[in-house]
């Protein structure tokens, strides 16, 4: 049981309040701790090497980075070279209730906003593995997301996703088009600084492949 979740559209499921403030207080710690082994990084567009307002890092066996190449996965950090941290087994928790019966998770990218970031419309379609939902859970300042559909210009809708939410979309809206509008400045008391912290948990690779 996950509790209560909102059906969005098929294949997306809302979860309001999905962990409670101790839970989302404890996800901060260990994401800093995280953080403290595997540093923010400013990803760059593909070609263009355009910095996303974004800042990221990752952990699980693999990463999602990008940069003038292209986007990919792999296994180490691009600025430090090192292994990413492993997922926190809390995470963990969350991937199995919110994704049962799906291989487990390798990469979680956690993308950290400040009041003035944002991520334009995008499909998750780096992973090989398809079957398993993308599993969203946010902390801090709530953002505006927005979903669409399977292609670019399908009608899309926005709500706002707030410390503690999780979000999934798998199944027939695992390449939904997503993004992130803005970010609420001031509207949690989280994080210290202010900003937001979001958590994609990624099935990567088919499973005993
Ligand atoms: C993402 O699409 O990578 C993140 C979405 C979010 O920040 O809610
Ligand atoms: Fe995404």
């Amino acid at each position: 049981m996950a509790g209560a979740s909102i059906a969005i559209a098929p294949g997306v499921a809302y979860y309001p309040g999905f962990l409670d403030r101790a839970a989302q207080e404890a996800l901060r710690e260990e994401i800093r701790a995280a953080l403290a082994e595997a540093p923010l990084y400013q990803p760059r567009m593909p070609k263009t090497g355009k910095p996303f307002s974004v800042r990221m890092s990752n952990c699980g066996p693999l990463g999602w980075v990008s940069d003038e190449t292209g986007y990919r996965y792999q296994p180490i950090h691009p600025d430090t070279g090192r292994p990413w941290p492993p997922i926190p087994k809390s995470l963990l928790a969350a991937w199995a209730k919110l994704a049962p019966g799906a291989a487990p998770p390798e990469a979680c990218l956690i993308n950290v906003y400040d009041s003035k970031a944002r991520l334009g419309l995008h499909q998750d379609r780096g992973e090989r593995e398809l079957s398993a939902p993308i599993v969203s859970l946010s902390l801090g300042d709530p953002a505006l997301f927005r979903i669409g559909g399977l292609t670019r210009d399908a009608p899309t809708r926005s709500f706002r996703l707030e410390s503690g939410d999780a979000l999934t979309f798998g199944g027939p809206a695992r390449l939904v088009f997503h993004g992130v509008d803005r970010i609420v400045r001031g509207g949690s008391t989280l994080l210290p600084d202010g900003g937001r912290i979001n958590l994609t948990l990624r099935r990567v690779t088919p499973a005993g492949a």
